[in-house]
């Protein structure tokens, strides 16, 4: 009898697993971009970044966007490097007047195009979700950041939506061009670029604040090293190796998911049916 129990037991469980784990907990595919840090580029282009990314700063420090406008962004030629516009954050007149959203409808007054193709987009910080989508929608070539979301909201205390660009980027591949039923180009993304100038020079550190509207309490995983890096979140022996190619391959501890906690539910309460 009590084989029999057993064998049931087991069948009832590998039914369970089945179910379970055939499951997707989301209609879309996951995917995320990849970013490309200065050590990714040639030369020339880093060079090519990093005087526009110098232009962005200099218009913050010099230009019409005051002392708390640190979001400041610019949009030029990808051809010529021409500077097509500027634009800088107005959250005091709208709480949507994000840096780069101010510089695409600039850009868009000054020049009536609809579609970024063929144009970078220069930034001071990494796009929040609302600006990653627009310059996606906008079919910009690129977007290059100095500091990231990580740094402001995770290490500066600064209030952000805690979802890094390439997140957003990509799920691109439900866009087609703009004004094109042609498929999709993902924007590329550059990140990190003169963020030794960014994180300190434009943005701030909030942690010890107790007056500033822009401090936040971290809500982060301390132990976090990388979208690629199986060992993410999980193995505290692993080392970091975030934006490094020489980092170990490490083996992921977690492989107890939402679904493996699922089966072990279900066979649990198989158990207690079959066995009592
Ligand atoms: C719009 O772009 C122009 C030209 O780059 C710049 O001078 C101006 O400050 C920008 N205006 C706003 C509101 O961002
Ligand atoms: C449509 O996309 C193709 C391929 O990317 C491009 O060559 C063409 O110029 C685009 N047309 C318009 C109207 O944007
Ligand atoms: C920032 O880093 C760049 C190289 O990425 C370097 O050329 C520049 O001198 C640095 N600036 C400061 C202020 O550290
Ligand atoms: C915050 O205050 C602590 C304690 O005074 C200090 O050690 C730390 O360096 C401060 N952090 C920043 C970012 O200013
Ligand atoms: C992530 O790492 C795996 C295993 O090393 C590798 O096969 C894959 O190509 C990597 N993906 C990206 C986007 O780098
Ligand atoms: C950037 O360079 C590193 C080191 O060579 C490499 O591991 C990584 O895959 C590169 N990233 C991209 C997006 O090509
Ligand atoms: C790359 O990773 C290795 C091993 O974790 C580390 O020793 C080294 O400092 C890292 N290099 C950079 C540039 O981060
Ligand atoms: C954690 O990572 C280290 C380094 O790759 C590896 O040797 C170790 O087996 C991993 N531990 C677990 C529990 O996965």
């Amino acid at each position: 009898m009590i084989k029999m129990k057993l064998a049931l037991f087991a069948l009832v469980a590998v039914l369970c697993a089945t179910l379970v784990s055939g499951c997707s907990n989301t209609p879309y595919k996951n995917e995320v971009s990849p970013v490309y840090y200065a050590n990714n580029l040639t030369a020339t282009e880093l060079a090519l970044h990093e005087g526009n990314m110098q232009k962005v700063i200099d218009y913050y420090l010099n230009g019409p966007t005051g002392a708390k406008s640190f979001f400041s962004a610019l949009i030029v030629d990808a051809v010529t490097n021409e500077e097509i516009c500027y634009g800088y954050n107005q959250g005091g007149k709208s709480m949507i007047y994000h840096g780069e959203i101010q510089a695409i409808m600039n850009c868009t007054t000054i020049t009536g195009r609809n579609s970024w193709s063929g144009t970078y987009l220069y930034t001071t910080g990494e796009s929040c979700p609302m600006c990653q989508a627009a310059i996606m929608w906008s079919g910009f070539d690129k977007v290059i950041y100095g500091s990231s979301i990580k740094t402001l909201y995770c290490e500066n205390c600064m209030t952000q939506i805690a979802l890094d660009s390439n997140v957003v980027n990509g799920q691109g591949f439900g866009l087609v061009q703009a004004n094109n039923q042609t498929a999709w180009k993902p924007v590329q993304i550059i990140g990190g670029i003169l963020s030794n100038i960014t994180d300190t020079k434009v943005f701030r550190n909030y942690c010890n604040s107790t007056t500033s509207i822009f401090k936040a309490t971290p809500y982060c995983n301390a132990d976090f090293v990388g979208y690629n890096n199986t060992c993410a979140g999980t193995n505290s022996t692993c080392p970091p190796c975030e934006n490094n190619a020489t980092c170990p391959p490490c083996e992921n501890a977690a492989s107890f998911n939402a679904n493996t906690m699922s089966f072990v539910l279900i066979s649990f309460l198989a158990a207690i049916v079959i066995f009592a």
